[in-house]
């Protein structure tokens, strides 16, 4: 049968991340994280000494990047220009300068085939902000996972702290303000529901309740379709 595409929007922090990956377990199907791409063009950007005001100045350098997304493992891996960067992507600052790269355009279309390559050639669950109404637009089930920023600030500062980068939490949350900002406003693929998105609000659930959740709204989406997992 055809690969299954899952489709998880939504914004930053909302848990897509771990939530998604236990459900691809689960599934038995492969975990993509699209942010993992803008934080490696983000973490390029910096490395060339580009500020994020002037973040533009990556477009022109595009060209010498080269990424690459493996599992090993089943963890996904991504590599730029030969080399796995690692959690060197998930530091605060690198998640500015993603946030500011995956506002332009040139660097949407850069990674578009990326995407749609991995899709064409697994059973996905891709988690990211445009998955359901730009990259996977025909995915069969479509979810925008969403919590309040008080939740999704709480969340980061524990993670934070646990990969042992601590941050304060108002700058965690100001962090997480600025970004839904940026995110949700933006004119290019600006992170909004698809229409035929089935919206969950997990700021309640624990990391446990929201993969239970999660995985009752894809198998009954799944069932309605009458589609089978292979
Ligand atoms: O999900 P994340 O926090 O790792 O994403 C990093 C940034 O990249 C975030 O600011 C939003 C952006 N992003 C995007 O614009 N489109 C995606 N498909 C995934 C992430």
């Amino acid at each position: 049968m055809a690969h299954v595409q899952i489709a998880i929007d939504g914004p930053s922090g909302a848990g897509k991340s771990s939530i998604s990956k236990a459900v691809a377990k689960a599934l038995g199907i492969v975990y993509v994280d699209t942010g993992a791409l803008y934080r490696t063009i983000g973490y390029y950007a910096r490395s060339q000494g580009i500020t994020l005001d002037e973040i533009g100045k990556i477009v022109p350098l595009l060209g010498n990047v080269h990424i690459e997304v493996k599992y090993e493992d089943g963890v996904q891996c991504v590599y730029l220009n030969g080399e796995n960067l690692g959690d060197r992507i998930r530091e605060n600052e690198i998640s500015m300068y993603a946030s500011k790269v995956s506002a332009l355009p040139e660097v949407r279309a850069f990674l578009l085939d990326t995407q749609k390559d991995i899709a064409r050639k697994n059973s996905v669950i891709m988690d990211g902000r445009d998955i359901g109404t730009v990259i996977l637009p025909d995915a069969q089930v479509k979810v925008f996972m969403t919590a309040s920023a008080e939740a999704r600030a709480r969340r980061r500062f524990i993670e934070l702290v646990q990969k042992g980068m601590p941050q304060p939490y108002e700058v965690v949350l100001a962090d997480i303000l600025e970004r839904d900002h940026a995110d949700s406003s933006r004119e290019v693929a600006p992170a909004v529901a698809a229409p035929d998105a089935t919206v969950f609000d997990n700021s309640d659930f624990d990391l446990e309740g929201s993969i239970a959740e999660l995985l009752n709204i894809i198998r009954r989406t799944l069932a309605e379709k009458g589609i089978e997992l292979a």
